[in-house]
């Protein structure tokens, strides 16, 4: 792989200190509901990519985006899934043009089994129509889910369509001037650099994934494998999370990896609470803490 002119080097071994975790001033939300969204996840995740000073962000594994959203933007931003409906949908965002006509359409909208029904029978004959259609279908399908959706729209509960012009409003600016695609992982992370320092987040979908289903395309074991064996090979910084397994441990015993527990939206029908999951942030760089006064390395 290419060398880099990184100004933070990997290869530097230096411990970088994790600061608590601090809403940036560009903080937004994500606009969707999206299955194996880390939304409750951010007051572990972002301090790990805080602590890198990087002028160059890629996110290849995007879905809902909370992190992206989240975090502080950086000059070059590049963003990615492989699910292209989702992409259509930011793309469309981040055009004033497009993101008006849909604010228009929303604004009228209603939120309905029929109307769901409706929507997801509907065969779209121009880009306008394909994004209402995901976006619609995400916002009042069973757990934000796409892939063959369910009517799962909870009236006083869920945000009714009146709200999500607001949803597009709050992420336009964060969507200009970056770079958004479609494609496999491995081509973002083995791109050479547009910036000195490269910081890439990356959430795949999980090892054991309750989640599987949730997603149109399939993440099989050899792209697990495949997965490590690229970030193995980067001289870029990197922030992996994942599910706290035995197999992802040994796929990453050449890493750091720190264990922690969050919330996460499962995506099985019968029980549809948030659990609190134990998962891995996994790094190829060393990170402690401070924790009563004492600086505490995991
Ligand atoms: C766990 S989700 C990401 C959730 C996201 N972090 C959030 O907060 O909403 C994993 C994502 O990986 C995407 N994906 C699956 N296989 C992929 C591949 N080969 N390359 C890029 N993205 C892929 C899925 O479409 C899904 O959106």
């Amino acid at each position: 792989m290419e060398k880099t002119n990184q100004i933070l080097d990997i290869s530097e071994e230096k411990t970088f200190i994790l600061n608590p975790y601090k809403k940036s001033k560009d903080f937004t939300k994500s606009p969707f509901r999206y299955p194996g969204g880390k939304f409750y996840a951010l007051k572990h995740i972002i301090p790990f990519l805080s602590v890198i000073p990087h002028d160059e962000y890629r996110e290849p594994f995007l879905g809902g985006g909370s992190v992206f959203f989240a975090k502080k933007k950086a000059k070059f931003n590049w963003i990615n899934d492989l699910e292209s409906k989702i992409i259509e949908v930011y793309k469309g965002f981040s055009n004033e043009k497009i993101s008006k006509k849909l604010i228009a359409i929303f604004d009228n909208e209603i939120a309905s089994r029929d109307r769901h029904k409706e929507v997801k029978n509907l065969i779209p004959s121009n880009n306008i129509e394909d994004i209402f259609q995901t976006f619609y279908l995400n916002r009042t399908s069973y757990s934000g889910i796409i892939n063959s959706p369910a009517w799962g729209y909870k009236e006083g509960k869920s945000s009714p369509p009146k709200n999500w012009g607001n949803f597009i409003r709050n992420v336009f600016d964060k969507l200009q001037d970056i770079k958004i695609t479609s494609l496999d992982f491995e081509e973002i992370i083995i791109s050479p650099p547009i910036g000195k320092t490269i910081l890439l987040y990356l959430d795949p979908p999980y090892f054991h994934a309750d989640q599987r289903r949730a997603y149109t395309k399939p993440f099989k074991l050899n792209d697990h494998i495949r997965l490590s064996k690229v970030l193995k090979n980067t001289n870029y910084f990197f922030c992996l999370s994942y599910d706290d397994v035995e197999e992802v441990r040994n796929l990453y015993s050449w890493a750091n990896i720190y264990q922690r527990k969050w919330l996460y939206n499962t995506a099985n029908k019968k029980n549809q609470k948030r659990n609190l999951g134990n998962e891995l942030i996994i790094t190829n760089y060393k990170v402690s803490q401070f924790e009563n006064g004492r600086l505490f390395n995991f």
